[in-house]
């Protein structure tokens, strides 16, 4: 027996085993979800509602290969029924479907056939983009085929299409096909119709008729200081070189793969330059830059090399085009002299609840310097996982980064970062100058850690990694030596790791409310006595949170020249001087800000009304199931406003940044994640980058819309 035909008999005996012909979801477990492999669904009508069958299928059942709908009467695939539903590799749809919604099945990528029955009359924008292992697609009727619809279909080489009329379709619906890798399989009678049709046309043209156009306005995200058109032209055929000194040597290859890709310049025939120089005498902000679009040459003058880096992330957005596969061949001329407002833009990312790749991370960075974005907080551990590779505690990722699922997702989830791979992470994010800051949590959001090592919390206690989200009791025991020992040794293999200035102490919602961890253990009650903590008042918490956090950040500073960060927590009083908070928590935004003013410490803004980009964006979006999350919109977020309606001098002495949160504990795909974070990340680059006097939320949506397709063509289209 030959290896393919054993593993097709494992594969039919697996799956006949988890077969399940049933009504609806509701008729099965959540083990019977964990496990199906095949489904057929046979419910008249499916609900949609939240915690539909369809999130469901997509987030509960990790082993599905098979989903058999035939038997249903649904109208509707909703939006985001199956996205990125990576497990799926057959699907059939009921012939009472009339509509495939809003990237229905995005990212399906393991299906490789797939028939549209002749009742759908809709398949709505990005409806099957990404579906990048279909090599066969059959549309039996004539639906309507929304923007991007058929977007990066990388391996489709059969399109079978019954009707005689073409389907309607926008321009870029087929974005990405390449017309010679596929067959286009359409009545006879009917040919020459489908190769005069909108955007049907683009799957008879050939790869050689490179279509260019000329860009009349600019679209810049986060919108610059000051923009003056001077009504010139500049064709980018005329621009030959990159001219650059050897401290602008990354920013110069930045520079010609941005030409490259995008734009008609003519390497060593043009006769202008793209010019990059460092200029100290713009401003005294190390971010300033000014770009000049000039008849002839493209001139980009900054501060620092991360300044002449974000003066060519302008110019690459000035140099996107509308539609893909598309080269600029002019732009107007123009004078830009931008500075950001803030000096930390950052977004954090979740590791520790849903693993990340550093595969899927690296163009993460890459669309975040696109919006001059500066940091990326990686938040490595918590209860549910611990992430980074400490070479001193080996099993705080031999153990401590395996887990079966949380809460309803029974996703088998493991993987750590190894330090060699993440020093060479760094690396690439520095190149694109986004700097990576690591956080390790303390005392609380630590039971993985606990549960490898008990001696970190208080009386030993063995307790298992955390499979739901919340808050737990288990803290780190600050009575107990071998805690700081951990963490000094922890640290000093961070600092080796990652150059950042800053790391993150986490410090969130250990004691606040008070929990009960330290209040009968007897280390912590000898500690309390040594430092002469009450008893009695329900403070203790936050006093022995302080005296832990004290002596780490002395250890940082003194060994490693770290300026530390944590999550601010109203009973958490004393800022240490120098030290970073995060505003975060709903309502406690001002507070936060006089605490910060209080101490003389500084302050980064992600109050969760605007920041938590892990909340969905609208009613009934992403995630449907979740722990409660209120929505925060688009314009929610482009809402914040950094100083919060203080004065300037908050502004100018305690303001620091904006950050934007990604928790993963409902975000099992990196689809998902880019999903989440944009296009509201866009909304918070430019409310710390931007004057909000330059702000304007319609001006914004119309630019952020552009800058979205943008971003979802380039995800679609990558190699
Ligand atoms: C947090 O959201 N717990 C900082
Ligand atoms: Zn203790």
């Amino acid at each position: 027996m030959n290896s393919r035909y054993l593993s097709l008999v494992i594969f039919l005996i697996t799956s006949s085993l988890s077969a399940q012909t049933i009504g609806t979801m509701q008729d099965l477990s959540a083990q019977q979800k964990a496990t199906a492999t095949s489904i057929t669904l046979q419910g008249q009508q499916l609900p949609t509602g939240w915690n539909s069958d369809f999130r469901q299928l997509r987030d509960c059942c990790p082993k599905l290969a098979e989903l058999n709908l035939s038997g249903c009467r649904n109208r509707e695939l909703p939006a985001n029924a199956l996205f990125a539903a990576h497990q799926l590799r057959r699907l059939v749809l009921p012939d009472s479907l009339e509509r495939i919604g809003k990237a229905a099945l995005y990212a399906c990528d393991g299906i490789e056939e797939l028939v549209i029955p002749a009742s759908v009359v809709h398949i709505d924008e990005g409806a099957l983009a990404g579906m990048r292992g279909l090599r066969r697609l059959t549309i039996l009727g004539c639906p309507e085929l929304g923007e991007m619809a058929l977007a990066g279909l990388t391996n489709l080489r059969e399109i079978e299409v019954q009707s005689p009329i073409p389907p309607r379709c926008a321009a870029n619906t087929f974005a990405g096909l390449q017309g010679k890798n596929v067959q286009l399989l359409v009545p006879r009678s009917a040919r020459r119709a489908y190769r005069q049709a909108a955007g049907w046309r683009t799957l008879s043209l050939r790869a050689s008729e490179q279509q260019t156009v000329n860009v009349d306005s600019v679209q810049i995200l986060p919108i610059p200081q000051a923009l003056v058109e001077e009504g010139g032209r500049l064709a980018m055929a005329q621009i030959g070189s990159v001219v650059a000194c050897d401290a602008l040597s990354n920013e110069r290859e930045h520079a010609q793969s941005i030409l490259n890709r995008l734009t008609t310049w003519r390497p060593r025939k043009g006769k202008g330059t793209l010019q990059l120089e460092l200029d100290t005498t713009i401003s005294t902000n190390p971010e300033a830059y000014q770009l000049h679009v000039k008849p002839g040459a493209i001139v980009i003058r900054g501060v620092t090399p991360t300044a002449v880096f974000w003066g060519l992330m302008t110019l690459e957005q000035m140099l996107t085009p509308s539609s893909p596969n598309v080269l600029v061949a002019s732009l107007p001329t123009l004078h830009i002299e931008d500075a950001p407002r803030t000096q930390l833009r950052e977004l954090m990312i979740d590791p520790a609840r849903i693993f990340i790749p550093l595969s899927e991370l690296r163009p993460f960075v890459v669309e975040m310097a696109r919006y001059k974005l500066n940091a990326l907080h990686l938040h490595l551990v918590d209860d549910q996982a611990w992430r980074m590779e400490i070479k001193s505690y080996p099993r705080l990722t031999d153990v401590g980064s395996k887990r079966t699922g949380m809460d309803d997702m029974p996703l088998e989830i493991s993987g750590y970062y190894t330090q060699e791979e993440m020093r060479e992470f760094v690396q690439f994010a520095a190149r694109y100058h986004v700097e990576v800051i690591p956080e390790i949590e303390m005392p609380g959001h630590e039971v993985a850690a606990i549960h490898c090592y008990p001696q970190l919390t208080c009386g030993g206690r063995e307790v298992p990694i955390r499979t739901t989200c919340g808050v737990s009791n288990e803290l780190l025991c600050p009575g107990e030596e071998f805690v700081y020992e951990f963490l000094g040794n922890v640290f000093r293999e961070l600092s080796e790791v990652f150059p950042s200035r800053y790391i993150h102490l986490g410090g969130d919602e250990a004691g606040n409310p008070a929990l009960d961890c330290w209040t009968h253990c007897e280390k912590c009650e000898a500690l309390k006595a040594k430092l002469g903590i009450p008893l009695s008042d329900r403070s203790e918490n936050w006093r022995l949170q302080e005296y832990l956090f004290n002596r780490v950040i002395d250890t940082l500073r003194a060994c490693y020249g770290k300026t530390p960060m944590f999550w601010y927590e109203t009973d958490f009083k004393r800022i240490p001087e120098g030290c970073i908070t995060f505003a975060w928590r709903h309502g406690l935004t001002a507070a936060a800000i006089r605490a910060a003013q209080e101490n003389g410490a500084h302050i980064m803004l992600c109050p969760g009304e605007h920041c938590y980009l892990d909340y969905p964006a609208a009613p009934g979006d992403m995630p449907e199931v979740n722990w409660g999350m209120p929505v925060t919109s688009l314009e929610q977020t482009y809402r914040l406003d950094p100083s919060w309606g203080f004065d300037e001098s908050f502004e100018r002495n305690h303001l620091y940044g904006v950050a934007g949160t990604l928790w993963s504990e409902c975000i099992p795909t990196p689809e998902r994640l880019f999903y989440m974070a944009y296009p509201r990340a866009m909304a918070l680059a430019e409310a710390g980058w931007s004057l909000q006097s330059r702000r304007q939320w319609p001006d914004f949506q119309q630019r952020s819309a552009f800058h979205l397709r943008a971003l979802f063509t380039r995800r679609l289209l990558r190699p």
